[in-house]
């Protein structure tokens, strides 16, 4: 019998993790540096690998991933893939990254998942079924915006710091905390699992939120994504608890 597809999601993310921690903190071969962001070749490895382990067990689907297209494009299955979400963060030695893994069905999100090797803490989400951090459920907060911890995503040009910068400046005093840690994923992972409150960032690729996006849906939460207005091809996100309303703050 086929593996289920969770299953195999769980799998794949844990053996890219464990790449990661072994080589966590050691010198590494870069592919790129650009003045806001780095490719590593373990960026590339990490998601050979998940390839590897996802299209072995179900060789009839697609995958899209920040390392590139592979499989039958023309499946109605697409995993789309961040094999380091936190890439500079990793690079400096900072332990806050992770892998993201999402499955979608005729354009439906069907599954995600999120793993942080560094804290063995696996999240976990299928349609319909809930969210769960470590086989436990998970739930968004009840926050507000007064009592709320937010963060912010800063991408890799000028004109997505930019946008950020002003959405610092519109949000930060209205709320508790504003943070900005440098995973895209885990921040949606975090959100759904009621540690923080919303997120914001004006660029960002769909690989980042695929998985996050639908923990964030099955833990109660809300994310609304739009085209981006400072990078075509990109997206924009607020996630929210959905009590914490950011698009009004920035808005004001
Ligand atoms: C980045 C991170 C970051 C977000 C950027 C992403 P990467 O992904 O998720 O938090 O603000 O927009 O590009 O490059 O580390 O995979
Ligand atoms: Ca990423």
């Amino acid at each position: 019998m086929a593996e289920s597809f969770i299953d195999t999601a769980i799998r794949a993310a844990r053996a890219a993790g464990a790449l990661l921690r072994e080589n966590f903190g050691t010198e590494l071969s870069v592919d790129a540096m650009h003045d806001h962001d780095i490719k590593l070749e373990l960026d590339v490895r990490s998601q050979e690998l998940i390839t590897q382990i996802l299209l072995e067990a179900h060789p009839e689907h697609a995958l899209f991933g920040e390392e590139g297209v592979t499989g039958d494009q023309d499946s109605a299955y697409q995993w789309i893939v961040d094999p380091i979400d936190g890439t500079v963060n990793y690079f400096y030695s900072i332990p806050h990254f992770c892998v993201s893994i999402g499955l979608q069905h005729q354009g439906q999100r069907i599954l995600g998942v999120v793993y942080d090797p560094m804290l063995d803490e696996l999240f976990q989400a299928q349609r319909g079924q809930g969210a769960l951090r470590n086989g436990v459920p998970i739930h968004v907060s009840r926050r507000s915006l007064g009592d709320a911890v937010i963060t912010i995503g800063f991408s890799k040009d000028k004109a997505s710091i930019d946008a950020g910068l002003e959405h610092y400046r519109q949000i930060a005093y209205s709320v508790r905390k504003t943070r900005v840690f440098g995973s895209a994923a885990l921040a949606l992972a975090y959100i759904a699992s009621g540690r923080l409150d919303a997120y914001i960032e004006e660029q960002i690729s769909i690989w980042d939120i695929a998985a996050g996006w639908l923990l964030i849906e099955e833990a109660g939460g809300m994310v609304e994504v739009r085209d981006s207005p400072v990078k075509p091809g990109t997206q924009a996100i607020i996630a929210s608890n959905g009590v914490v309303d950011l698009a009004a703050v920035s808005r004001a």
